[in-house]
């Protein structure tokens, strides 16, 4: 068997057993084979396949205008550089308004593109969709807090899930996924004390961005953390360019910070 064959493939009982270890969950975006094996050789755990790719990619103010075409591609080129990392695809905006949308995209996402989860926001997806993905064996993020595709919505990029009732549904959502079959949630923008309630409260992982450090995982946007991308810095990522003078050096580092629970510091967290 060659070394190729030896390398053991990250699945969601891999993430499981992190959480109950307690061992943090490394995770980035990457939109292309050529970065995809850049964080597969940094020891990333799992690789989305983001429709930020819309902004970093394609130069647009949102994420609105991507598309499920899109998404396959982008997909189909980040799981031909990945060899260990579990893939996830996102499901753009409105490609999984209704039932029958849904499961059709998110079964193209994972026989044409290759996606071994897909992640959908909460908000356009229902808890029903949840539970029919889980009964097709299609794998599930649910995507909470501050959701990018409801941007007009939000009206700006706030911190999700600050006052008392918005706290308690957030709570009451996260369960509720949870109960319906999400594998994983992923907590963007939240207070830290409640991304740890959340966190303490569901048995599968909880990986956040801008949501403190008391969660299983962290994910951030590659081009955030290589400083290659034009727009306005996200208060809750880091340069890691700046210290590591390489791109896989760069990679490596924010790996081995989550790894040992160096990111984020509280300067990268909303109270
Ligand atoms: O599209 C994306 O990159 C995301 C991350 C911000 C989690 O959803």
């Amino acid at each position: 068997m060659s070394a190729q064959n030896d390398i053991k493939k990250v699945t969601l009982l891999d993430l499981q057993k992190q959480k109950k270890a307690g061992t943090k969950i490394a995770s980035l975006t990457a939109y292309d084979a050529g970065f995809a094996t850049v964080l597969d050789n940094a020891g990333i755990d799992f690789i989305l396949v983001g429709d930020s790719l819309g902004m970093v990619v394609q130069g647009r103010e949102t994420t609105i205008p991507v598309t499920i075409e899109d998404m396959i591609y982008h997909t189909q080129l980040v799981v031909r550089g990945c060899r260990r990392a579990m893939v996830m695809a996102d499901m753009p905006f409105m490609s999984y308004s209704s039932a029958q949308d849904c499961m059709h995209n998110a079964a193209r996402l994972m026989k044409e593109g290759g996606a071994e989860i897909v992640k959908l926001e909460w908000g356009e997806l229902e808890i029903s969709m949840v539970s029919r993905l889980t009964d097709c064996g299609i794998p599930v993020c649910a995507h909470l807090g501050l959701t990018p595709q409801a941007i007009h919505k939000f009206g700006a990029y706030r911190v999700q899930g600050r006052e008392d009732d918005a706290a308690k549904k957030m709570i009451d959502d996260a369960i509720a996924l949870e109960e319906a079959g999400a594998d994983i949630l992923l907590l963007e923008c939240v207070p830290m004390a409640l991304a740890a309630e959340i966190t303490r409260n569901a048995s599968v992982p909880v990986i956040g961005i801008g949501a403190g450090a008391d969660v299983d995982g962290q994910i951030l946007v590659l081009y955030d953390i290589l400083d290659i991308w034009p727009g306005k810095r996200t208060r809750f990522s880091k340069n890691y360019m700046a210290q590591a003078g390489s791109i896989q050096g760069a990679v490596e580092s924010f790996v081995n910070e989550v790894k040992q629970e160096q990111f984020p510091t509280p300067e990268y967290s909303f109270e």
